[in-house]
């Protein structure tokens, strides 16, 4: 992983962990390797601003583009492909907050305090 990607997982683990989830060894796993997917894709920060601004202002462009560049669809696919690579070396539960930390989070508690850690950093 990217240092700064490394770096936002400890912060994200450690948010979690000040709100209480300290015990909580599936919930830090997966605040600490939450964006491991988006080690599969080159372009880096450039490529995340592209994809954010996209996704707000055009998403049918980015849809376009998504279907075109492999590095973009890889960080838009991110959850999914970090999910599928720490299979077999998490707990299923970090695994499934991992491919689930971009969608709704519905009435899953943990899953929604794993998304308001995320967007703080
Ligand atoms: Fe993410």
């Amino acid at each position: 992983m990217p240092p700064a990607d490394q770096l936002e997982g400890v912060r994200v683990a450690g948010a979690l962990e000040s709100w209480g989830y300290g015990q909580d060894r599936a919930l830090l796993l997966a605040g600490l390797l939450h964006d491991v997917g988006k080690s599969r894709a080159a372009g880096g920060a450039r490529y995340r601003m592209a994809i954010t601004l996209m996704e707000a202002f055009s998403p049918g462009l980015l849809q376009r583009i998504i279907r075109r560049d492999g590095d973009v669809a890889t960080l838009w696919r991110h959850a999914e492909i970090g999910a599928e690579m720490t299979r077999h070396s998490l707990p299923a539960d970090s695994v499934r907050l991992i491919r689930d930390h971009h969608k709704d989070a519905g009435g899953d508690e943990r899953l929604r305090a794993l998304q308001e850690a995320d967007a703080l950093f």
